[in-house]
């Protein structure tokens, strides 16, 4: 069985290119995988707690070997608890727009929340840092409204703080086996975002056939 959970990061039900490209690959891994146990979490329908003094004093009591309060501790409880999901996974998909050249400030909002020392890293001096997600792996659907091109006036090498972010971030928390999916041109007429949805369709069916294929 592969549990795969869907980590959906735009608001845009409707017509988010990033959950279609996300939804199409689901689709046919699942048609692959039969026994695949999907789970959604939809960062807009979630209830994010803040990052607060009490959540900070329990992260940095933890780092001096000091012990939590009671708040503390339920502060620290509330951010395991929403880092439950990606542990109990063996693929995540994030479906991921892009925002101001970057991700949307939710997404951003729940890496804050779950990356924490003894959530989804560690650290000993022998070690160093580790991520604690081995073992797992990432397809992100990424969507832009722009052409991120070479050529094009906003080329990804200058104006794309989205995917090195989220390859990064994945890097850190462990995964290393990252696959991802990009649709770009999404606001520059419906013609251009069709074919682009299209294209991007037919990689995330290939992409779901490849992921399949190699299961044990
Ligand atoms: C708040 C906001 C900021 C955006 N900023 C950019 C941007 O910097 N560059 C770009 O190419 N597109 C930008 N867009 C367009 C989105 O990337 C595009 O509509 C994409 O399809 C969004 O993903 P979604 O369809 O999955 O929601 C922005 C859209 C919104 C709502």
């Amino acid at each position: 069985m592969t549990r795969l959970l869907h980590i959906q990061c735009s608001p845009r039900l409707r017509r988010s290119a990033s959950l279609e490209i996300a939804r199409s690959f689901i689709q046919r891994y699942q048609q692959q995988v039969p026994d695949t146990q999907v789970s959604t979490l939809d960062l807009w329908s979630l209830e994010l707690p803040e990052l607060d003094q009490t959540a900070m004093d329990a992260k940095y009591a933890r780092l001096g070997g000091q012990p939590l309060n009671a708040g503390e501790q339920s502060a620290w409880d509330r951010l395991q608890e929403l880092a439950a999901p990606l542990h109990q996974a063996d693929l995540l998909v994030l479906s991921v727009p892009l925002w101001n050249f970057s991700i949307p400030y939710k997404l951003k909002h729940f890496i804050d929340l779950v990356s924490h020392q003894g959530i989804l890293f560690s650290f000993d001096p022998e070690h160093g840092l580790q991520g604690l997600l081995r073992e797992k792996t990432a397809v992100v659907s990424y969507a832009r409204g722009l052409d991120f091109s070479a050529q094009s006036n906003t080329p990804a090498q200058a104006f794309d703080f989205q995917k090195p972010y989220i390859e990064a971030w994945l890097n850190f928390i462990g995964i290393a086996d990252q696959h991802s999916l990009v649709v770009e041109k999404t606001i520059l007429g419906p013609d251009i975002d069709q074919a682009s949805r299209q294209a991007t369709a037919r990689q995330a069916h290939g992409l779901a056939e490849q992921l399949a294929a190699r299961r044990p």
